[in-house]
Protein backbone atom coordinates (compact mmCIF):
# COMPACT_ATOMS: atom_id res chain seq x y z
CA UNK A 1 0.00 0.00 0.00
CA UNK A 2 1.25 3.83 -0.18
CA UNK A 3 2.66 5.49 2.30
CA UNK A 4 1.31 8.61 4.02
CA UNK A 5 3.01 11.00 6.35
CA UNK A 6 0.44 12.67 8.67
CA UNK A 7 0.90 15.93 8.66
CA UNK A 8 1.71 18.08 12.06
CA UNK A 9 -1.34 20.66 11.54
CA UNK A 10 -4.05 18.73 9.81
CA UNK A 11 -6.55 17.02 11.88
CA UNK A 12 -7.02 13.31 10.34
CA UNK A 13 -9.62 10.90 11.47
CA UNK A 14 -8.74 7.01 11.57
CA UNK A 15 -12.07 4.53 12.01
CA UNK A 16 -10.96 2.22 14.18
CA UNK A 17 -14.13 -0.36 12.45
CA UNK A 18 -11.58 0.45 9.28
CA UNK A 19 -8.27 -0.45 11.02
CA UNK A 20 -6.87 -3.67 10.63
CA UNK A 21 -3.24 -4.07 11.64
CA UNK A 22 -0.69 -1.49 14.08
CA UNK A 23 2.88 -1.92 14.01
CA UNK A 24 5.97 0.28 15.79
CA UNK A 25 7.82 2.26 13.09
CA UNK A 26 11.52 1.73 14.00
CA UNK A 27 14.46 3.07 12.19
CA UNK A 28 16.73 0.04 11.16
CA UNK A 29 20.02 -0.54 8.87
CA UNK A 30 20.03 -2.84 6.11
CA UNK A 31 20.04 -6.56 7.74
CA UNK A 32 18.95 -5.37 11.07
CA UNK A 33 16.26 -7.97 12.34
CA UNK A 34 15.89 -6.13 16.19
CA UNK A 35 15.74 -2.82 17.52
CA UNK A 36 16.82 0.38 16.13
CA UNK A 37 15.12 4.28 17.01
CA UNK A 38 11.83 4.10 17.33
CA UNK A 39 9.66 6.55 15.22
CA UNK A 40 6.24 6.05 16.04
CA UNK A 41 3.66 3.92 15.66
CA UNK A 42 2.44 2.71 11.72
CA UNK A 43 -1.44 1.71 11.42
CA UNK A 44 -2.91 0.26 8.75
CA UNK A 45 -6.41 1.23 7.27
CA UNK A 46 -8.74 0.20 4.48
CA UNK A 47 -9.72 3.04 2.50
CA UNK A 48 -12.75 3.13 0.06
CA UNK A 49 -13.04 4.24 -3.15
CA UNK A 50 -16.42 3.69 -4.52
CA UNK A 51 -16.63 -0.48 -4.36
CA UNK A 52 -12.87 -0.32 -4.26
CA UNK A 53 -11.07 -1.06 -1.36
CA UNK A 54 -7.45 -0.43 -0.88
CA UNK A 55 -4.91 -0.76 2.37
CA UNK A 56 -3.28 2.18 3.57
CA UNK A 57 -0.56 2.99 6.14
CA UNK A 58 -0.69 5.91 8.41
CA UNK A 59 2.36 6.56 10.12
CA UNK A 60 2.24 8.56 13.30
CA UNK A 61 5.87 10.13 14.96
CA UNK A 62 6.42 9.55 18.31
CA UNK A 63 9.62 9.26 19.69
CA UNK A 64 8.46 8.07 23.33
CA UNK A 65 9.08 3.88 23.77
CA UNK A 66 6.16 4.49 26.75
CA UNK A 67 3.97 6.32 24.77
CA UNK A 68 4.10 4.22 21.85
CA UNK A 69 3.95 0.84 23.35
CA UNK A 70 0.75 1.63 25.12
CA UNK A 71 -0.97 3.10 22.04
CA UNK A 72 0.30 -0.15 20.03
CA UNK A 73 -1.09 -2.14 22.73
CA UNK A 74 -4.14 -0.33 23.37
CA UNK A 75 -4.81 -0.58 19.55
CA UNK A 76 -4.11 -3.81 19.06
CA UNK A 77 -6.76 -4.86 21.89
CA UNK A 78 -9.36 -3.36 19.97
CA UNK A 79 -8.48 -5.00 16.88
CA UNK A 80 -8.72 -8.39 18.51
CA UNK A 81 -11.96 -7.51 19.37
CA UNK A 82 -13.61 -7.70 16.60
CA UNK A 83 -15.41 -11.19 15.91
CA UNK A 84 -15.91 -11.65 12.73
CA UNK A 85 -12.40 -10.89 11.76
CA UNK A 86 -11.22 -14.44 10.97
CA UNK A 87 -7.45 -15.30 12.41
CA UNK A 88 -6.51 -18.41 10.55
CA UNK A 89 -7.69 -18.93 7.18
CA UNK A 90 -7.36 -22.17 4.86
CA UNK A 91 -6.45 -20.43 1.34
CA UNK A 92 -6.85 -22.76 -1.51
CA UNK A 93 -5.52 -21.55 -4.75
CA UNK A 94 -5.52 -22.34 -8.70
CA UNK A 95 -2.41 -22.05 -10.15
CA UNK A 96 -3.98 -22.84 -13.41
CA UNK A 97 -6.51 -20.35 -13.71
CA UNK A 98 -6.42 -17.87 -16.39
CA UNK A 99 -3.20 -16.97 -17.35
CA UNK A 100 -1.43 -18.86 -14.31
CA UNK A 101 -1.41 -15.32 -12.15
CA UNK A 102 -2.92 -16.68 -9.28
CA UNK A 103 -0.20 -18.05 -7.59
CA UNK A 104 1.41 -14.61 -8.26
CA UNK A 105 -1.41 -12.62 -7.23
CA UNK A 106 -1.67 -14.39 -4.09
CA UNK A 107 1.65 -14.53 -2.85
CA UNK A 108 2.60 -10.38 -4.07
CA UNK A 109 -0.79 -8.92 -3.47
CA UNK A 110 -3.01 -11.00 -0.61
CA UNK A 111 -0.27 -12.68 1.39
CA UNK A 112 1.44 -10.16 2.72
CA UNK A 113 -1.95 -8.09 3.66
CA UNK A 114 -2.94 -11.21 5.45
CA UNK A 115 0.19 -11.20 7.36
CA UNK A 116 0.26 -7.61 8.73
CA UNK A 117 -3.61 -8.27 9.74
CA UNK A 118 -1.99 -11.36 11.80
CA UNK A 119 -3.90 -13.91 10.06
CA UNK A 120 -2.56 -17.50 10.12
CA UNK A 121 -2.94 -18.90 6.86
CA UNK A 122 -2.60 -22.92 5.13
CA UNK A 123 -2.31 -22.83 1.92
CA UNK A 124 -2.74 -25.83 -0.29
CA UNK A 125 -2.03 -25.12 -4.42
CA UNK A 126 -4.48 -27.67 -6.40
CA UNK A 127 -2.61 -29.99 -8.73
CA UNK A 128 -5.88 -31.13 -10.73
CA UNK A 129 -9.53 -30.73 -11.20
CA UNK A 130 -11.44 -31.67 -8.07
CA UNK A 131 -8.23 -31.49 -6.03
CA UNK A 132 -10.40 -29.05 -3.74
CA UNK A 133 -13.45 -30.86 -3.43
CA UNK A 134 -11.43 -33.75 -2.08
CA UNK A 135 -9.41 -32.24 0.27
CA UNK A 136 -12.05 -30.19 1.26
CA UNK A 137 -14.20 -33.34 1.94
CA UNK A 138 -11.14 -34.64 4.80
CA UNK A 139 -9.24 -31.61 5.78
CA UNK A 140 -9.10 -30.92 8.73
CA UNK A 141 -10.65 -27.18 9.38
CA UNK A 142 -11.48 -27.36 13.49
CA UNK A 143 -9.00 -24.15 13.83
CA UNK A 144 -10.18 -22.52 10.53
CA UNK A 145 -12.28 -19.69 10.21
CA UNK A 146 -12.70 -19.09 6.99
CA UNK A 147 -11.77 -20.20 3.15
CA UNK A 148 -10.45 -18.78 0.50
CA UNK A 149 -10.20 -19.60 -3.07
CA UNK A 150 -7.74 -17.74 -5.43
CA UNK A 151 -9.00 -18.44 -8.93
CA UNK A 152 -12.06 -18.18 -11.30
CA UNK A 153 -15.64 -19.36 -11.33
CA UNK A 154 -14.84 -22.84 -12.23
CA UNK A 155 -12.54 -23.00 -8.80
CA UNK A 156 -14.88 -21.26 -6.72
CA UNK A 157 -17.73 -22.95 -7.48
CA UNK A 158 -15.70 -26.00 -6.87
CA UNK A 159 -14.64 -24.80 -3.48
CA UNK A 160 -17.94 -23.60 -2.34
CA UNK A 161 -19.57 -27.54 -3.23
CA UNK A 162 -16.61 -28.68 -1.36
CA UNK A 163 -17.75 -26.45 1.77
CA UNK A 164 -21.12 -26.98 1.37
CA UNK A 165 -20.81 -31.24 0.74
CA UNK A 166 -18.53 -31.01 3.68
CA UNK A 167 -21.30 -29.46 6.27
CA UNK A 168 -23.91 -31.70 5.56
CA UNK A 169 -21.23 -34.91 5.82
CA UNK A 170 -20.33 -33.55 9.62
CA UNK A 171 -24.27 -33.07 10.33
CA UNK A 172 -24.83 -37.11 8.89
CA UNK A 173 -26.91 -35.95 6.08
CA UNK A 174 -27.83 -38.49 3.63
CA UNK A 175 -27.16 -36.33 0.07
CA UNK A 176 -28.62 -39.55 -1.61
CA UNK A 177 -32.28 -38.10 -1.19
CA UNK A 178 -33.87 -35.12 -1.04
CA UNK A 179 -33.02 -33.13 2.00
CA UNK A 180 -32.90 -29.55 3.59
CA UNK A 181 -29.27 -29.21 3.71
CA UNK A 182 -27.27 -27.56 6.76
CA UNK A 183 -25.36 -23.72 6.34
CA UNK A 184 -21.87 -24.01 5.44
CA UNK A 185 -20.23 -23.04 9.48
CA UNK A 186 -17.10 -21.07 7.59
CA UNK A 187 -17.61 -18.30 5.18
CA UNK A 188 -15.97 -18.18 1.74
CA UNK A 189 -13.73 -15.58 0.48
CA UNK A 190 -12.88 -14.78 -3.23
CA UNK A 191 -10.00 -13.83 -4.73
CA UNK A 192 -10.82 -13.20 -8.09
CA UNK A 193 -7.89 -14.58 -10.67
CA UNK A 194 -9.75 -16.03 -13.32
CA UNK A 195 -10.70 -15.64 -17.00
CA UNK A 196 -14.62 -15.33 -15.56
CA UNK A 197 -15.53 -14.05 -12.20
CA UNK A 198 -18.71 -13.77 -11.86
CA UNK A 199 -19.19 -15.36 -8.35
CA UNK A 200 -16.67 -12.66 -7.05
CA UNK A 201 -18.20 -10.31 -9.16
CA UNK A 202 -21.37 -10.83 -7.56
CA UNK A 203 -20.72 -9.71 -3.95
CA UNK A 204 -17.47 -7.70 -4.67
CA UNK A 205 -18.94 -5.42 -7.47
CA UNK A 206 -15.66 -5.32 -8.78
CA UNK A 207 -12.70 -7.69 -10.38
CA UNK A 208 -10.00 -6.16 -7.88
CA UNK A 209 -8.12 -9.11 -5.43
CA UNK A 210 -7.14 -6.38 -2.92
CA UNK A 211 -10.74 -5.56 -2.53
CA UNK A 212 -12.01 -8.91 -1.79
CA UNK A 213 -8.62 -9.39 0.62
CA UNK A 214 -10.23 -6.31 2.90
CA UNK A 215 -13.32 -8.12 2.94
CA UNK A 216 -12.17 -10.84 4.44
CA UNK A 217 -9.70 -8.91 6.42
CA UNK A 218 -12.13 -6.82 7.79
CA UNK A 219 -14.50 -9.75 8.56
CA UNK A 220 -17.61 -8.55 6.53
CA UNK A 221 -20.39 -11.32 5.28
CA UNK A 222 -22.68 -11.46 3.14
CA UNK A 223 -25.33 -14.10 3.30
CA UNK A 224 -25.99 -15.76 -0.15
CA UNK A 225 -28.67 -18.65 -1.57
CA UNK A 226 -27.21 -21.56 -2.71
CA UNK A 227 -29.01 -24.34 -4.92
CA UNK A 228 -28.95 -27.81 -5.28
CA UNK A 229 -28.86 -29.97 -8.47
CA UNK A 230 -30.25 -33.25 -8.41
CA UNK A 231 -31.27 -35.89 -10.80
CA UNK A 232 -33.04 -38.97 -9.62
CA UNK A 233 -33.28 -37.22 -5.91
CA UNK A 234 -29.54 -37.76 -5.84
CA UNK A 235 -27.65 -34.96 -5.41
CA UNK A 236 -25.45 -33.75 -7.94
CA UNK A 237 -24.09 -30.36 -7.15
CA UNK A 238 -24.36 -27.46 -4.56
CA UNK A 239 -24.06 -24.33 -6.50
CA UNK A 240 -25.66 -20.23 -7.30
CA UNK A 241 -26.31 -20.21 -11.57
CA UNK A 242 -26.97 -22.60 -14.22
CA UNK A 243 -27.37 -22.41 -17.81
CA UNK A 244 -29.24 -24.94 -20.17
CA UNK A 245 -28.91 -25.03 -23.86
CA UNK A 246 -26.29 -22.16 -25.52
CA UNK A 247 -24.81 -21.87 -22.55
CA UNK A 248 -24.13 -25.18 -21.58
CA UNK A 249 -22.97 -26.40 -24.58
CA UNK A 250 -20.83 -23.53 -25.59
CA UNK A 251 -19.01 -24.47 -22.13
CA UNK A 252 -18.72 -27.97 -23.43
CA UNK A 253 -17.70 -26.88 -26.45
CA UNK A 254 -14.75 -24.67 -25.07
CA UNK A 255 -13.78 -27.48 -22.54
CA UNK A 256 -12.99 -30.22 -25.39
CA UNK A 257 -10.81 -27.12 -26.78
CA UNK A 258 -8.58 -26.90 -23.33
CA UNK A 259 -5.07 -26.57 -25.27
CA UNK A 260 -6.22 -22.72 -26.15
CA UNK A 261 -5.76 -19.67 -24.12
CA UNK A 262 -8.91 -19.40 -21.83
CA UNK A 263 -10.17 -16.13 -23.58
CA UNK A 264 -9.90 -17.56 -27.00
CA UNK A 265 -11.41 -20.38 -25.98
CA UNK A 266 -14.78 -18.78 -24.83
CA UNK A 267 -14.78 -16.67 -27.90
CA UNK A 268 -14.65 -19.20 -30.36
CA UNK A 269 -16.87 -21.60 -28.91
CA UNK A 270 -19.52 -19.10 -28.44
CA UNK A 271 -18.87 -17.88 -32.28
CA UNK A 272 -19.04 -21.81 -33.32
CA UNK A 273 -21.81 -22.73 -30.59
CA UNK A 274 -23.88 -19.61 -32.36
CA UNK A 275 -23.03 -20.85 -35.94
CA UNK A 276 -24.33 -24.14 -35.09
CA UNK A 277 -27.53 -22.62 -33.05
CA UNK A 278 -30.13 -25.64 -32.02
CA UNK A 279 -33.00 -25.42 -29.67
CA UNK A 280 -33.68 -28.03 -26.77
CA UNK A 281 -37.48 -30.11 -26.69
CA UNK A 282 -37.70 -29.77 -22.98
CA UNK A 283 -40.59 -29.40 -20.92
CA UNK A 284 -40.07 -27.22 -17.83
CA UNK A 285 -41.89 -27.49 -14.20
CA UNK A 286 -41.19 -24.57 -11.79
CA UNK A 287 -42.69 -23.97 -8.45
CA UNK A 288 -43.57 -20.18 -8.33
CA UNK A 289 -42.16 -18.23 -5.27
CA UNK A 290 -44.20 -18.82 -2.35
CA UNK A 291 -44.91 -16.99 0.60
CA UNK A 292 -41.03 -15.80 1.65
CA UNK A 293 -41.92 -16.43 5.28
CA UNK A 294 -42.73 -20.07 5.07
CA UNK A 295 -39.96 -20.50 2.64
CA UNK A 296 -37.80 -19.26 5.92
CA UNK A 297 -39.44 -21.21 8.07
CA UNK A 298 -39.30 -24.39 6.34
CA UNK A 299 -35.89 -23.55 5.88
CA UNK A 300 -35.21 -23.12 9.50
CA UNK A 301 -36.99 -26.74 10.01
CA UNK A 302 -40.03 -25.14 11.97
CA UNK A 303 -42.57 -26.79 9.86
CA UNK A 304 -42.86 -29.72 8.12
CA UNK A 305 -42.19 -29.41 4.33
CA UNK A 306 -45.30 -27.88 2.49
CA UNK A 307 -47.63 -29.35 0.46
CA UNK A 308 -46.85 -27.45 -3.21
CA UNK A 309 -47.99 -29.99 -5.70
CA UNK A 310 -50.96 -28.05 -6.78
CA UNK A 311 -48.80 -24.78 -7.44
CA UNK A 312 -46.82 -26.03 -9.94
CA UNK A 313 -46.47 -24.94 -13.24
CA UNK A 314 -45.43 -26.87 -16.53
CA UNK A 315 -44.78 -25.36 -20.08
CA UNK A 316 -43.37 -27.01 -22.50
CA UNK A 317 -41.38 -26.31 -25.91
CA UNK A 318 -38.34 -25.05 -28.04
CA UNK A 319 -35.95 -23.45 -25.74
CA UNK A 320 -32.18 -22.01 -27.25
CA UNK A 321 -31.33 -20.74 -23.64
CA UNK A 322 -32.17 -21.21 -20.65
CA UNK A 323 -31.31 -19.62 -17.36
CA UNK A 324 -31.46 -20.55 -14.11
CA UNK A 325 -30.00 -18.22 -10.93
CA UNK A 326 -30.08 -17.47 -7.87
CA UNK A 327 -27.77 -14.86 -7.63
CA UNK A 328 -27.76 -11.71 -10.17
CA UNK A 329 -24.44 -13.07 -11.55
CA UNK A 330 -22.77 -9.48 -11.87
CA UNK A 331 -19.99 -9.32 -14.81
CA UNK A 332 -18.34 -7.02 -17.25
CA UNK A 333 -20.42 -7.43 -20.30
CA UNK A 334 -23.40 -7.69 -18.21
CA UNK A 335 -23.56 -4.90 -15.16
CA UNK A 336 -26.90 -5.41 -13.99
CA UNK A 337 -26.44 -9.08 -13.88
CA UNK A 338 -27.06 -12.32 -16.20
CA UNK A 339 -30.23 -12.34 -14.22
CA UNK A 340 -30.96 -9.03 -12.33
CA UNK A 341 -34.39 -9.67 -10.88
CA UNK A 342 -32.99 -11.64 -8.40
CA UNK A 343 -31.20 -10.79 -5.21
CA UNK A 344 -27.85 -12.43 -3.64
CA UNK A 345 -30.11 -13.17 0.04
CA UNK A 346 -33.90 -12.89 -0.37
CA UNK A 347 -34.57 -16.87 -1.28
CA UNK A 348 -35.73 -16.80 -4.90
CA UNK A 349 -34.36 -17.55 -8.43
CA UNK A 350 -34.83 -16.32 -11.77
CA UNK A 351 -35.97 -18.86 -14.28
CA UNK A 352 -34.87 -16.85 -17.88
CA UNK A 353 -36.12 -19.25 -20.93
CA UNK A 354 -35.56 -18.09 -24.26
CA UNK A 355 -37.41 -19.82 -27.04
CA UNK A 356 -36.83 -20.46 -30.25
CA UNK A 357 -36.09 -17.75 -32.61
CA UNK A 358 -33.71 -16.41 -35.62
CA UNK A 359 -30.05 -16.61 -34.54
CA UNK A 360 -30.06 -12.94 -35.49
CA UNK A 361 -32.98 -12.34 -32.15
CA UNK A 362 -31.12 -14.79 -30.27
CA UNK A 363 -27.78 -12.51 -30.86
CA UNK A 364 -29.83 -9.37 -30.28
CA UNK A 365 -31.19 -10.50 -26.81
CA UNK A 366 -27.62 -11.55 -25.82
CA UNK A 367 -26.20 -7.98 -26.36
CA UNK A 368 -29.20 -6.37 -24.85
CA UNK A 369 -27.35 -7.54 -21.13
CA UNK A 370 -25.04 -5.08 -21.85
CA UNK A 371 -27.33 -2.51 -21.61
CA UNK A 372 -29.24 -1.32 -18.37
CA UNK A 373 -32.85 -2.08 -18.95
CA UNK A 374 -35.57 -3.67 -20.65
CA UNK A 375 -33.28 -6.79 -21.17
CA UNK A 376 -36.27 -9.26 -21.15
CA UNK A 377 -38.26 -7.64 -23.29
CA UNK A 378 -38.05 -9.63 -26.33
CA UNK A 379 -41.65 -11.65 -27.17
CA UNK A 380 -39.64 -15.13 -27.21
CA UNK A 381 -38.20 -14.63 -23.59
CA UNK A 382 -40.06 -15.69 -20.56
CA UNK A 383 -39.14 -14.86 -16.80
CA UNK A 384 -40.40 -16.22 -13.32
CA UNK A 385 -39.16 -15.62 -10.22
CA UNK A 386 -39.54 -19.28 -8.67
CA UNK A 387 -38.03 -21.44 -5.51
CA UNK A 388 -38.13 -25.06 -7.84
CA UNK A 389 -37.58 -25.67 -11.15
CA UNK A 390 -37.12 -29.32 -12.96
CA UNK A 391 -35.85 -29.62 -16.49
CA UNK A 392 -36.78 -32.55 -18.51
CA UNK A 393 -35.18 -32.39 -22.17
CA UNK A 394 -37.65 -34.61 -24.52
CA UNK A 395 -35.33 -37.42 -26.10
CA UNK A 396 -34.50 -36.31 -29.59
CA UNK A 397 -34.75 -39.20 -31.42
CA UNK A 398 -38.03 -40.50 -30.52
CA UNK A 399 -37.57 -42.48 -27.32
CA UNK A 400 -40.30 -42.78 -25.23
CA UNK A 401 -40.44 -39.81 -22.60
CA UNK A 402 -39.77 -41.99 -19.70
CA UNK A 403 -36.75 -44.00 -20.49
CA UNK A 404 -34.03 -41.54 -18.60
CA UNK A 405 -36.30 -41.12 -16.35
CA UNK A 406 -37.98 -43.65 -14.09
CA UNK A 407 -37.82 -46.61 -15.20
CA UNK A 408 -34.27 -47.37 -14.85
CA UNK A 409 -34.21 -51.09 -14.16
CA UNK A 410 -36.69 -52.12 -16.76
CA UNK A 411 -34.80 -50.24 -19.38
CA UNK A 412 -31.69 -50.27 -17.98
CA UNK A 413 -29.94 -50.86 -21.34
CA UNK A 414 -31.45 -48.25 -23.00
CA UNK A 415 -30.85 -45.82 -20.74
CA UNK A 416 -27.17 -46.50 -20.46
CA UNK A 417 -27.03 -45.91 -24.11
CA UNK A 418 -29.01 -42.32 -23.28
CA UNK A 419 -26.92 -41.32 -21.11
CA UNK A 420 -23.63 -41.55 -22.57
CA UNK A 421 -24.44 -40.66 -26.05
CA UNK A 422 -27.36 -38.45 -24.95
CA UNK A 423 -26.07 -36.16 -21.95
CA UNK A 424 -27.21 -32.81 -21.74
CA UNK A 425 -24.03 -30.51 -20.92
CA UNK A 426 -24.84 -28.21 -18.33
CA UNK A 427 -23.26 -24.98 -17.01
CA UNK A 428 -23.57 -24.62 -13.07
CA UNK A 429 -20.87 -21.91 -12.05
CA UNK A 430 -18.91 -22.63 -14.98
CA UNK A 431 -18.39 -26.22 -13.93
CA UNK A 432 -19.25 -28.34 -17.12
CA UNK A 433 -22.07 -30.83 -15.60
CA UNK A 434 -23.44 -33.63 -18.17
CA UNK A 435 -26.93 -35.33 -17.49
CA UNK A 436 -29.27 -37.55 -19.88
CA UNK A 437 -31.98 -37.13 -18.04
CA UNK A 438 -33.98 -34.34 -15.76
CA UNK A 439 -32.48 -32.32 -13.77
CA UNK A 440 -33.86 -30.67 -10.15
CA UNK A 441 -33.13 -27.44 -8.79
CA UNK A 442 -33.58 -26.16 -5.43
CA UNK A 443 -33.28 -23.01 -4.02
CA UNK A 444 -31.77 -22.65 -0.17
CA UNK A 445 -31.46 -19.16 1.02
CA UNK A 446 -28.76 -17.93 3.02
CA UNK A 447 -27.08 -21.42 2.67
CA UNK A 448 -23.43 -20.18 3.04
CA UNK A 449 -21.82 -16.56 3.79
CA UNK A 450 -19.18 -14.86 1.33
CA UNK A 451 -17.21 -12.40 2.21
CA UNK A 452 -17.74 -9.29 0.75
CA UNK A 453 -21.10 -6.95 0.40
CA UNK A 454 -24.37 -6.70 -1.44
CA UNK A 455 -23.73 -4.52 -4.20
CA UNK A 456 -27.61 -3.50 -4.17
CA UNK A 457 -26.94 -1.95 -1.42
CA UNK A 458 -24.10 0.51 -2.39
C1 LIG B 1 -27.49 -17.81 -22.48
O1 LIG B 1 -26.10 -18.05 -22.75
C2 LIG B 1 -25.22 -16.99 -22.54
C3 LIG B 1 -23.80 -17.35 -22.93
O2 LIG B 1 -23.44 -18.64 -22.73
C4 LIG B 1 -25.35 -16.48 -21.13
O3 LIG B 1 -24.43 -15.46 -20.85
C5 LIG B 1 -26.78 -16.05 -20.90
O4 LIG B 1 -26.93 -15.48 -19.64
C6 LIG B 1 -27.67 -17.23 -21.10
N1 LIG B 1 -29.05 -17.05 -20.67
C7 LIG B 1 -30.08 -16.55 -21.35
C8 LIG B 1 -31.40 -16.56 -20.68
O5 LIG B 1 -29.99 -16.12 -22.48
C1 LIG C 1 -36.45 -11.20 -4.39
O1 LIG C 1 -36.28 -10.12 -5.24
C2 LIG C 1 -36.93 -10.25 -6.49
C3 LIG C 1 -36.57 -9.04 -7.32
O2 LIG C 1 -36.79 -7.86 -6.62
C4 LIG C 1 -38.44 -10.37 -6.28
O3 LIG C 1 -39.07 -10.57 -7.52
C5 LIG C 1 -38.70 -11.55 -5.36
O4 LIG C 1 -40.07 -11.64 -5.07
C6 LIG C 1 -37.91 -11.41 -4.08
N1 LIG C 1 -38.05 -12.62 -3.30
C7 LIG C 1 -38.51 -12.61 -2.04
C8 LIG C 1 -38.55 -13.94 -1.36
O5 LIG C 1 -38.85 -11.61 -1.46
C1 LIG D 1 -50.25 -33.16 -1.72
O1 LIG D 1 -51.34 -32.68 -2.47
C2 LIG D 1 -51.71 -33.52 -3.56
C3 LIG D 1 -52.81 -32.84 -4.36
O2 LIG D 1 -53.20 -31.63 -3.85
C4 LIG D 1 -52.16 -34.90 -3.01
O3 LIG D 1 -52.49 -35.74 -4.08
C5 LIG D 1 -51.00 -35.48 -2.23
O4 LIG D 1 -51.41 -36.72 -1.66
C6 LIG D 1 -50.54 -34.54 -1.13
N1 LIG D 1 -49.34 -35.08 -0.53
C7 LIG D 1 -49.09 -35.06 0.77
C8 LIG D 1 -47.79 -35.62 1.22
O5 LIG D 1 -49.89 -34.60 1.57
C1 LIG E 1 -36.28 -22.57 -34.77
O1 LIG E 1 -36.33 -21.34 -35.46
C2 LIG E 1 -35.65 -21.35 -36.70
C3 LIG E 1 -35.63 -19.93 -37.23
O2 LIG E 1 -36.85 -19.26 -37.04
C4 LIG E 1 -36.33 -22.35 -37.64
O3 LIG E 1 -35.64 -22.42 -38.86
C5 LIG E 1 -36.30 -23.73 -36.97
O4 LIG E 1 -37.00 -24.68 -37.76
C6 LIG E 1 -36.93 -23.66 -35.59
N1 LIG E 1 -36.76 -24.95 -34.93
C7 LIG E 1 -37.73 -25.59 -34.30
C8 LIG E 1 -37.38 -26.90 -33.68
O5 LIG E 1 -38.85 -25.13 -34.21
Amino acid sequence: GDTKASSQTKEQFIELKNTFAVKLKRRRSVGQQKGGTLLGITVFVCVEKGLKLKDQAIHLSNLSEDHCDMWFRHIKDILNGFQNRPKSLKVIVNPHSHKKESTQIYHEHIAPLFKLADIKTDITITEYEGHALSLLKECDLQDVEGVVCVGGDGSASEVAHGLLLRAQMDAGRDTDSIFTPVRAPLPLGIIPAGSTNILAYSVLGIKHPVTAAMHIILGRLQPVDVCTFSSHSQLLRFGFSAMFGFGGRTLALAEKHRWMPSNQRRDFAVIKTLANLKSEDCELSFLPLQNPKLLTQEYNRCLPKTNNTDQWKTIQGHYLNISIMAIPCLCSVAPRGLAPNTRLDNGSMALIAVQNTSRADFIKHLKRYGSLKNQFNFPFIETYTVQEVKVRPRPRSGWPDDIAEENVDFHSRRSSVISTEGAYPWNVDGYLMEIASEVHIRIHPQLINLYGRNIEDF
